[in-house]
């Protein structure tokens, strides 16, 4: 077992891993941030997505020990100060940008990384940086939707809805 230091949300954070520990597992059973969801054994679905010192990171590809010392940003870490609901989060709702749920806080994350990198990416954009988060539900409408509305843009006309 490894003791590993991370922040989470601002908060140190520490815990025993084994060396086979990914970086999810960790998040959800070791520190009950279960906000971090688990939608494949393939690392395709974008479910688990966090920031790793600013990186978006698909936390099932990537060992807890890797983390140690690092900060990393889960859903939890995106309300505003005051418990309301943060910026990207709140056009999700506003925009119906979800319906199960389950995907939402990896679409979030990302959208959160893509709108950091590029503050006002054209649709095309969001629709290529979203690619490697899946959604049973929406049909992914809604969600560039909201991404365009969290930037300040007008939403796209096939996206309007
Ligand atoms: S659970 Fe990580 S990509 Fe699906
Ligand atoms: S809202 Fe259900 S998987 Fe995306």
């Amino acid at each position: 077992m490894t003791r590993v230091t991370i922040t989470v949300n601002g908060r140190e954070r520490s815990a025993e891993v084994e060396g086979r520990t990914l970086l999810v597992e960790l998040l959800r059973e070791g520190l009950g941030l279960t906000g971090t969801h688990v939608g494949c054994d393939t690392s395709q679905c974008g479910a688990c997505d966090v920031h790793v010192d600013g990186l978006l990171v698909k936390s099932c590809a990537m060992f807890a020990v890797e983390c140690d010392g690092a900060e990393v940003t889960t859903i939890e870490g995106m309300a505003n100060a005051d418990g309301t609901l943060g910026r990207v989060q709140q056009a999700f709702q506003n925009h119906h940008g979800l319906q199960c749920g389950f995907c939402t806080p990896g679409m979030v994350m990302a959208a959160a990384a893509l709108l950091k990198d590029n503050p006002q990416p054209s649709e095309a954009e969001v629709r290529y940086y979203l690619d490697g988060n899946i959604c049973r539900c929406t049909g992914y409408h809604n969600i560039v939707k909201a991404v365009m509305a969290a930037s300040g843009q007008d939403v796209p006309a096939c996206a309007a809805g």
